[in-house]
C-alpha cells in the first residue's frame, strides 16, 4: 500500500541534542501542535467544497489542540512558559515547495502537512524510545501513534481527490525534497 515512507531517518545525533536541552524541544512541540491544529482549521475554511475533509480536519484540529494542552500541562510542570512564535527552517523550506494554482496547492498542502507528521511520529517515536521518565515515556508513546494515524489521513484525503499516479509522483518528489532539507539543516533541540 502506499504510505508516506521517509527516505532519511533521523540522525542518532538528534536525540542528544533534545535530551542535552529538553525544555526548548517541549517548547518547540507545544508550538508545533498548536500550529498543527490551526493547519486542521485552515484546510476547513480553505476548501468549504471538499466536504468529504471537513469533519476528519474538524477532528484532526481538536487531536492537536488536545496534544497542544497536554504538552503544555507538561510545560507547566516543569516551571516552563510558552515562548514566543516562530517559523522552523525545515516547516518554512517545506511550504515553500507548493506549487500555485487551485489544485495542485490543495495537492502540495495535504501530501506536506502529511509529510510534516510522518516527521513528527518518527521523532515522536525517538523520543518514547530514549526518554527515562516513565510519564514523558507513555505520553510520547502515544503521540506516536496519533501522529501515525494523521499522516496516514492526509495521504489518504489527497488519494480522494486526485489519481494514484499523480499523488505518487508528487509525494515522491516532495519526500525527495523533504530528505535534502533534512540533510542540510542543523540539528536542533525542536521537533524539527
Ligand atoms: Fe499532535
Ligand atoms: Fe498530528
Amino acid at each position: 500500500m502506499l504510505g508516506i515512507r521517509l527516505k532519511v531517518p533521523t540522525s542518532s545525533e538528534w536525540i542528544k541534542v533534545v535530551l542535552n536541552d529538553f525544555p526548548s524541544f517541549l517548547n518547540d512541540h507545544a508550538a508545533c501542535e498548536r500550529k498543527a491544529s490551526a493547519t486542521g482549521l485552515n484546510f476547513v475554511v480553505q476548501y468549504p467544497d471538499r466536504t468529504e475533509l471537513i469533519e476528519p480536519m474538524i477532528q484532526i484540529a481538536r487531536e492537536e489542540l488536545l496534544h497542544f494542552q497536554q504538552v503544555y500541562t507538561l510545560l507547566k510542570k516543569q516551571g516552563l512558559q510558552l515562548s514566543s512564535d516562530e517559523r522552523t527552517p525545515y516547516v518554512n523550506k517545506l511550504l515553500s515547495l507548493i506549487r500555485t494554482g487551485r489544485d495542485q496547492r490543495f495537492l502540495d498542502r495535504l501530501l506536506t502537512f502529511g509529510i510534516i507528521e510522518a516527521r513528527g511520529a518518527e521523532r515522536f517515536g525517538i523520543v518514547a524510545e530514549n526518554i527515562s521518565d516513565p510519564e514523558l515515556k507513555v505520553f510520547y508513546q502515544k503521540l506516536t501513534q496519533s501522529e501515525k494515524q494523521h499522516h496516514e489521513f492526509f495521504l489518504k484525503m489527497a488519494l480522494k481527490y486526485f489519481s494514484t499516479d499523480e499523488v505518487e509522483l508528487r509525494l515522491d518528489e516532495l519526500l525527495t525534497a523533504e530528505a535534502e532539507i533534512m540533510k542540510e539543516l542543523p540539528l536542533r533541540a525542536a521537533v524539527q
